[in-house]
């Protein structure tokens, strides 16, 4: 009597876990990233030009500054994307500077975007 109480309890429970299972089987709660982030058309012009204009340009400017890779423009921007090092710094990864420097790590979808964009050529865009 009492086994057949159990089992009908953990079958309620069993049912009930499982309703609620599929309840909160949401996108946006399983993929948070995927719908916050869209790295899917970064664009130079818009979104990696105005960032290193705000994080990275008081440093970064100016006509070669001595000892410090400027980037001013698509050209100089590029030239760094394409030796890694951009990506490598931004990312603070192992054998890089921690760019910016003083500052505050990218956010992990900023660095998917600049990533994206690296991954298409860093195309003037
Ligand atoms: C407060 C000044 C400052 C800011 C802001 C800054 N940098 Fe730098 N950055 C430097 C200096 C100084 C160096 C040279 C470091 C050295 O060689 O010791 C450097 C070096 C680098 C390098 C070469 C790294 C290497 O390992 O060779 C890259 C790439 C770079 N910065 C990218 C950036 C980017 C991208 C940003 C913005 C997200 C940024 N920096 C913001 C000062 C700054």
């Amino acid at each position: 009597m009492q086994v057949l109480q159990i089992i009908k309890v953990s079958i309620f429970f069993g049912i009930a876990s499982l309703l609620a299972g599929c309840y909160y089987d949401n996108k946006t709660e399983l993929y948070p990233q995927q719908t916050a982030c869209d790295t899917a058309n970064v664009s130079f012009a818009t979104f990696v030009k105005p960032i290193i204009d705000k994080d990275c340009k008081t440093c970064h400017s100016g006509v070669s500054p001595v000892g410090i890779v400027p980037l001013n423009n698509h050209t100089e921007i590029a030239a760094s994307a394409k030796s890694g090092k951009l990506y490598g710094s931004v990312s603070w990864a192992n054998g890089f500077k921690a760019m910016p420097q003083g500052g505050n790590k990218w956010s992990s979808c900023d660095l998917l975007k600049l990533k994206s964009w690296i991954n298409k050529g860093a195309p003037n865009n």
